[in-house]
């Protein structure tokens, strides 16, 4: 197969021409430094950037998000479900207008749906063709063909290979492996070239590098554990829930409707249920819908038949939900309102 490649537009190095004409609309005139991102300059300023875009990060967060820019290296997050570590990749794309290139990784996930693969009908369609054209001159198809059928032509750009087609005059992509922990180790392995050298060995075509490095973070809910190997080309941060305070100005950005007094109350609520120990615990996304659906019943504060009912909108597993129920639904509110002041 690789020798189909080898004559193919002289090189093995695939052009990104792709993606042009899709492009266009980077408007940057800071492309000073090679890329048309521009790197931000500390810690405090991604911070502001992500709150600009909605998305409030603690200050290890912020300082992780800059490291991995500022060194190029891919952002490994690990951490509870619910804890904002999809939400990060994607609003650090809002906020940087990188394209997000998004791998949602499952069991059994492999190259052709994670990286790139052949379209097979155009290149039959393409071949037929060749074909008819070589009977009719009365010749026979030469090797040329085969090295068109693999060519940038006929290849379908999965996220990791699309997340390599970045170019200088555009802000770097984003690439977002989300919940890698799902994949096999087999896939892991796989990763490795496109983490530490940024780009993707495809034998027909030789190695793919990308021009412009792409922003990684990967995420990780911690089913297992990930290879030392991949674990070694990333920087770590391990997400936490966001402490009281962050959480209730999360819902209050995210459901200004609930009013300060019921986002108060109800992530007080969540925080306690978060230390009874539940199965799955509450995340940030649970305490914004709660505070959403409160409010939808036209209440302006957490009682106990209003936290009885609406208890499935924040516990989502029926060991959990006995529990809080165990413990006392009167007993959660009246610390809730408590904390909440
Ligand atoms: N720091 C944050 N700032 C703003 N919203 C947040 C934050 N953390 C979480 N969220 C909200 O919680 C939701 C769930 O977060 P998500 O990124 O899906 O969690 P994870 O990927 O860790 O399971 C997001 O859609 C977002 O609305
Ligand atoms: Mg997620």
């Amino acid at each position: 197969m690789s020798e189909a490649g080898t004559g193919a537009g002289g090189g093995g190095r695939a052009s990104h021409d792709d993606a042009a004409g899709g492009g266009g609309r980077a408007d940057h005139d800071d492309a000073a430094g090679g890329g048309a991102s521009e790197r931000p300059a500390d810690p405090e300023a991604v911070r502001a950037t992500l709150a600009a875009h909605g998305y409030l990060a603690d200050e290890g967060l912020a300082t992780a998000v800059f490291l991995a820019l500022a060194l190029d290296r891919p952002l490994l997050l690990e951490g509870q479900a619910g804890v904002g570590k999809t939400e990060l990749a994607k609003v650090l794309a809002a906020s940087t207008g990188g394209r997000l290139l998004r791998l949602q990784c499952y069991d059994g996930i492999d190259v052709a749906q994670a990286a790139y693969e052949w379209d097979y009908p155009r290149q039959l369609l393409h071949l037929r063709a060749a074909e008819a054209r070589a009977t009719a001159g009365g010749a026979t198809l030469g090797t040329e063909v085969e090295d068109e059928l693999y060519s940038e032509r006929f290849l379908v750009r999965r996220p990791l290979l699309a997340a390599l087609a970045g170019r200088p005059d555009q802000p770097a992509p984003v690439l977002l492996i989300d919940e890698i922990d799902r994949a096999d180790d087999e896939f892991e392995a796989f990763l490795l070239e496109v983490l530490s050298d940024h780009a993707m060995t495809v034998p027909e075509l030789g190695t793919v590098a990308a021009t412009v490095p792409p922003v990684v973070v990967m995420t990780s809910n911690r089913t297992r554990d990930l290879h030392d190997a991949l674990r070694r080309r990333c920087l770590y941060h391990w997400v936490e829930h966001p402490d009281f305070d962050r959480e209730v100005a999360i819902v209050l950005r995210r459901a200004p409707a609930a009013g300060e007094s019921l986002a108060r109350q109800v992530s007080a609520a969540v925080d306690r249920m978060r230390g009874m120990g539940l199965r799955k615990p509450p995340g940030v996304a649970e305490t914004i819908d709660w505070a959403v659906a409160v409010a939808a019943l036209g209440r302006a504060r957490l009682d106990t038949p209003t936290v009885d009912a609406t208890l499935g909108v924040v516990v989502k597993d029926r060991d959990d939900a006995d529990r809080v129920r165990h413990a006392g639904i009167g007993s959660l509110v009246d610390a809730a309102l408590e904390r909440a002041g």
